[in-house]
């Protein structure tokens, strides 16, 4: 791919399309999003609102993260704190794609909103390759695939959608960060899903199961970084284990911990953790997340597993 050809011609299609309106992009601080930002900024620059939408799902000092560093590439972010509405949308919901289709739909009604208050005509998203693959496929439905299963964004939620990476995978739009000038911090990230941390929680999502899998997620993250995974994360398992503190028995929280190596997200293989740094794993994620008792490593690789858990 010539990465400075493909960025002058989206450049040049997304100034073409949005004109004189405004456009939203909703920035989750990933890779993918970032990058369409970016892009957006260098095609219309200050007609481009960039919004984050905390959807209290996201891993631990995100919004203020992403803020800061886009202000250091001179793009100003605003948060928008929209956590109580998708622990609404998600109560009560243990099935995978029940909750996938929840977060899908409470993300697009926030955005759609968004858009309008903000008389943007446009919304600038960052759906790559895989996604549309995986979802055509059947495999799942990721959150920001409409068209493909038959949802009209504009009938549906009031929305014009431009996806400028739609046919790259995931090293080839970390060429085009790098090339835009994102950090690595951001151009060298591992992949989040959209639905963040629901991902990783295996049943019903509440405010305290997404508390308990983002300290355990910064705690693995943290240890694993030095490993370069495609993706490394912690998972809540729904069922209980039991434990022994301080002499007493405590039936507690189950954490499983993924670590694969991938080139497109489509297969991975397993990253061969140094046992002395699952034993700390572990460790650390029993001393330093409230009622966790038990930490397991998954040995599955993509397939038969996906990389998410559910
Ligand atoms: P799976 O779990 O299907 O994941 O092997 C493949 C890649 O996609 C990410 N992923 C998602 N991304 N919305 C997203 O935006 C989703 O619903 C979703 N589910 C999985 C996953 O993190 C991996 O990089």
């Amino acid at each position: 791919m010539d990465v400075q050809a493909f960025i002058a011609q989206q450049v040049e299609e997304i100034r073409g399309i949005v004109g004189s309106e405004k456009a939203l992009v909703a920035l989750s601080g990933g890779v993918d999003s970032s990058t369409v930002a970016l892009l957006g900024h260098r095609a219309v620059g200050d007609q481009l609102d960039c919004l984050f939408i905390d959807d209290g799902l996201m891993r631990k000092n995100e919004g203020p993260m992403v803020q800061e560093t886009f202000a250091r590439l001179g793009v100003k972010v605003r948060i928008m704190d929209a956590a109580q509405r998708f622990f609404d949308a998600l109560k009560g919901l243990p099935d995978p794609e029940e909750k996938r289709k929840a977060f899908r739909d409470t993300f697009y009604r926030t955005l759609g909103e968004a858009v309008r208050e903000s008389g943007a005509k446009f919304m600038l998203q960052g759906t790559i390759a895989a996604d549309v693959i995986e979802t055509q496929k059947g495999i799942k439905t990721q959150h920001n695939i409409l068209e493909q299963i038959g949802i009209d964004p504009a009938a549906e939620y009031g929305l014009c959608i431009l996806e400028p990476l739609k046919t790259l995978f995931k090293h080839e739009v970390r060429e085009v960060a790098r090339a835009l000038g994102l950090p690595p911090e951001i151009s060298e990230r591992q992949p989040f899903p959209g639905p963040g941390l629901a991902t990783r929680i295996v049943g019903e999502v509440t405010p305290e199961r997404v508390a308990t899998v983002r300290e355990a997620q910064a705690i693995v993250e943290e240890e694993l970084e030095e490993l370069k995974p495609f993706q490394c994360m912690a998972v809540l398992l729904s069922d209980r284990a039991t434990g022994l503190r301080d002499g007493e028995r405590e039936l507690g929280q189950i954490i499983a911990v993924r670590a694969v190596y991938s080139k497109d997200a489509m297969t991975a293989d397993v990253v061969q953790v140094p046992w002395e740094k699952l034993t700390r794993l572990q460790q650390r994620i029993c001393a330093e997340v409230p009622g966790v008792v038990k930490v397991l490593y998954d040995l599955t690789p993509k397939p038969p597993s996906t990389i998410e858990y559910v």
